[in-house]
């Protein structure tokens, strides 16, 4: 017999599977949008010498896409494909990115459920890549050891996380590869994926990658496709549990605008909500409940940013309104690169204090905001009127459910933004 925590958990569970902020999905019903982005690079994945880089903000859904990619590319012909992901981390150079390869084709072929794949890529060849990787790999070593591996294999590449290795020194290196294993034609596809305003800062300069990597842009979700996210996921859990929760329009509304298009933010209101409901075992989601949500939603946010905004918006005089400044920087109405001035800030700060506002009362702010360590407001001084914009994207859609579970928002204001 199932006790009723068993139970609890057990529904806990379920809905930890299809809201996952802090995982990239691979689940084909749960996905949504994207389909220029893939149709793109399967494109890529069937040209001779063409690879592709996929870029864009934290937390917009590069991992996922490119899960979906490698999913897709080996169900068209699993007895012969090796689909490798290699993950950067802050101490990997080329090198030391490199030598993970032999590792991940042993983790892969043990993995696979088809024992086709062991009979091509034996034990034999997977020496053959150590020892080629026993000198410091350079990208001709890397170009001969993706030729071998190809000839035996359809193979796909995906370097994540790119942005996190010294892009400087790698960049350089990454570049000459997909070069000369472009201009060999070697049957291997590469999909670099990074975060990076555009493609020139993670392949900086390097002119002769133009013709053969792909830039495959990701820009934020649109509003429909997040509240479908949001929707669906409820959908698939009452199929999955037996237990319906249906969430009301304007609930999944919220939580998509309250996103700001990153599904990263989609999937931890989501899970909150959902969280809460199966706790009080109601089986509706209401408007309100999302903002009930945000309190727990936004202490399970990214630490970097919870940080961030905590030594922001701390005060030793309980009267500084550091934290109304930062609040009304997030709603303030930006250009099409997130960048606002002083003077767009006024109106929202005077709203939510509730008495006038000129920019000199908070400059003093707006200069700690971009100054004081973890920096937390970009400043552009060239010009006459300084212009800001938020370093971490994903700091404005949390300073603002911090301002909504605060109160220092009022809830009208939601429906009032978009
Ligand atoms: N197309 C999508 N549909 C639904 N959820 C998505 C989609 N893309 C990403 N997500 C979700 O958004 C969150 C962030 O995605 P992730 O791929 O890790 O982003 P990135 O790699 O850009 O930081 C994860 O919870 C993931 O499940
Ligand atoms: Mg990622």
């Amino acid at each position: 017999m199932t006790t009723d925590v068993q139970a609890f958990a057990a529904k806990i569970a379920m809905l930890a599977e299809i809201f996952k902020p802090a995982a990239p999905t691979d689940d084909q019903r749960l996905f949504r949008g994207r389909r220029d982005q893939l149709a793109r690079l399967l494109t890529v994945a069937g040209a001779p010498g063409q690879h592709a880089i996929i870029f864009g903000e934290r937390g917009v859904g590069k991992t996922s896409v490119s899960y979906m990619l490698r999913d897709t590319y080996l169900t068209m012909a699993p007895d012969t494909t090796v689909c490798i992901r290699l993950a950067c981390t802050a101490e990997d150079d080329f090198v030391s990115l490199w030598r993970k390869l032999p590792g991940r084709l042993t983790r892969e072929i043990g993995l696979a459920a088809n024992p086709h794949l062991s009979e091509l890529l034996t034990t034999e060849v997977i020496d053959r890549v150590e020892d080629a990787f026993l000198d410091e790999p350079t990208p001709d070593a890397v170009a001969q050891v993706l030729g071998m591996l190809a000839d035996k294999a359809r193979l796909m590449i995906i370097i994540d996380e790119l942005d996190r290795m010294d892009v400087l020194a790698a960049g350089a290196k990454l570049a000459d590869l997909v070069k000369q294993i472009s201009d060999d034609i070697v049957p291997c596809t590469l999909i670099l994926v990074g975060v990076a305003d555009n493609v020139s800062d993670l392949i900086a300069g390097h002119a002769s990658v133009d013709r053969c990597l792909m830039p495959v842009s990701m820009p934020r979700m649109t509003h429909a496709e997040l509240t479908e996210v949001v929707e669906e996921g409820f959908a698939a859990y009452s199929e999955r549990s037996g237990v319906p929760i249906t969430i009301t329009e304007n609930s999944a509304a919220s939580i998509a605008t309250l996103s700001e298009g990153f599904p990263y933010y989609t999937h931890l209101l989501a899970s909150a909500v959902g969280r809460t409901a199966i706790a009080d075992s109601r089986e509706s989601i209401e408007f309100t409940d999302v903002f009930d949500a945000l309190m727990v939603a936004k202490d399970e946010a990214e630490p970097s940013i919870r940080e961030a905004y905590y030594n922001a918006t701390i005060a030793a005089r309980s009267d500084a309104t550091f934290e109304e400044t930062l609040i009304a920087c997030a709603v303030a109405e930006s250009d099409r690169m997130g960048f606002f001035t002083a003077s767009d800030v006024c109106d929202p700060l005077a709203f939510i204090l509730g008495i006038p506002r000129k920019n000199s009362d908070f400059n003093a702010h707006l200069k700690r905001f971009s100054t004081n360590t973890p920096i937390v407001l970009l400043a552009k001084t060239s010009t006459k009127t300084p212009r800001y914009r938020f370093v971490n994207p994903l700091m404005r859609p949390y300073a603002m459910m911090c301002g909504l579970s605060s109160g220092i928002l009022k809830r009208d204001f939601l429906a009032e933004i978009r």
